[in-house]
């Protein structure tokens, strides 16, 4: 067996007996949808720090559970909080939680996140439905041996963000009049900022907007067979476009702002998977 497999089923042998049902979605909430978890009636919740091995979040604003619920029926399991890679976590420990939601069972994953507008069109406050990625600035998450009994080696990345998942998205954000910009989403490893020629280059390369999460997440799952689809609250236009400097007060209080819309865009989104 694969050490990584061996991580994920000891992970898993560990929680088991607390896992109330078969999750079919798995939910990341990025920083600021916290809340997500506390308004949806929990059937039960597991912090990181009760599985023995588990990467826990050091950073503020980021809980660090499982919480286990359903949405108009549909089980879910939430990530209340993710690790980083710049908390100083190697990107396998990063992306453990992912693969053991896929252990629970789960088909679907959602991940959120909070992100720099890149394109000029966007302001902050907005929505991207993530429809592409650019990884090649961050290490990937498959790097060393195969767990073969996940994926393959090689798996393909043509359609990362699933078609019809997007499309569901789009509809419900239609429906309920919630402005949906889409674009491709570029991961750094952070926790710098980046520096206005950063952002010029990235635009260049055709990032619409950029983060420090979510893509290796995207290629853990993929590499499953899982069906992926993304959202991302664009906090800020990123450096160099406004005259002003970015500070994760800023972040943190367009999260904060935008979360109710956020949140039911989420509900009525994950209400038809
Ligand atoms: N850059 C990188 N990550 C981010 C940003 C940003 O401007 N805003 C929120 N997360």
């Amino acid at each position: 067996m694969s050490a990584v497999y061996e991580t994920v089923l000891k992970c898993y042998e560990h929680i088991k007996t607390r896992i109330p049902f078969v999750p079919r979605v798995a939910v990341v909430l990025g920083s600021g949808l916290g809340a997500f978890a506390e308004n949806m009636q929990a059937e039960a919740v597991i912090p990181y720090s009760e599985i023995d091995g588990f990467p826990v979040s050091t950073v503020p604003g980021h809980k660090g559970r499982f919480v286990f619920g359903k949405i108009d029926g549909v089980p879910i399991v939430i990530m209340q909080g993710r690790v980083h890679y710049y908390e100083g976590y190697n990107v396998e420990e990063v992306v453990l939680p992912i693969r053991l939601m896929r252990q629970m069972g789960a088909e679907i994953v959602v991940l959120t996140n909070a992100s720099g507008g890149i394109n000029r069109l966007f302001k902050a406050g907005d929505f991207m439905l993530i429809r592409d990625h650019i990884s090649s600035f961050f290490p990937n998450p498959l790097i060393g041996e195969n767990p073969e009994e996940l994926g393959v080696r090689f798996p393909d990345m043509t359609e990362v963000y699933n078609e019809s998942l997007c499309r569901l998205i789009e509809d419900t954000a239609r429906e309920y009049k919630i402005p949906l910009k889409q674009g491709t989403y570029v991961q750094l490893t952070g926790p710098s900022y980046e520096s206005p020629a950063e952002i010029r280059m990235l635009r260049m390369l055709g990032a619409d907007a950029v983060g420090m999460s979510t893509v290796c997440e995207a290629i853990a799952a993929r590499h499953m067979g899982m069906q992926v689809c993304a959202i991302s609250c664009v906090t800020n236009m990123a450096a160099g476009i406004l005259n002003q400097p970015l500070s994760h007060a800023e972040v943190q209080e367009t999260a904060d702002r935008t979360a109710p819309l956020f949140q039911q865009l989420l509900f009525a989104s994950i209400a038809k998977m």
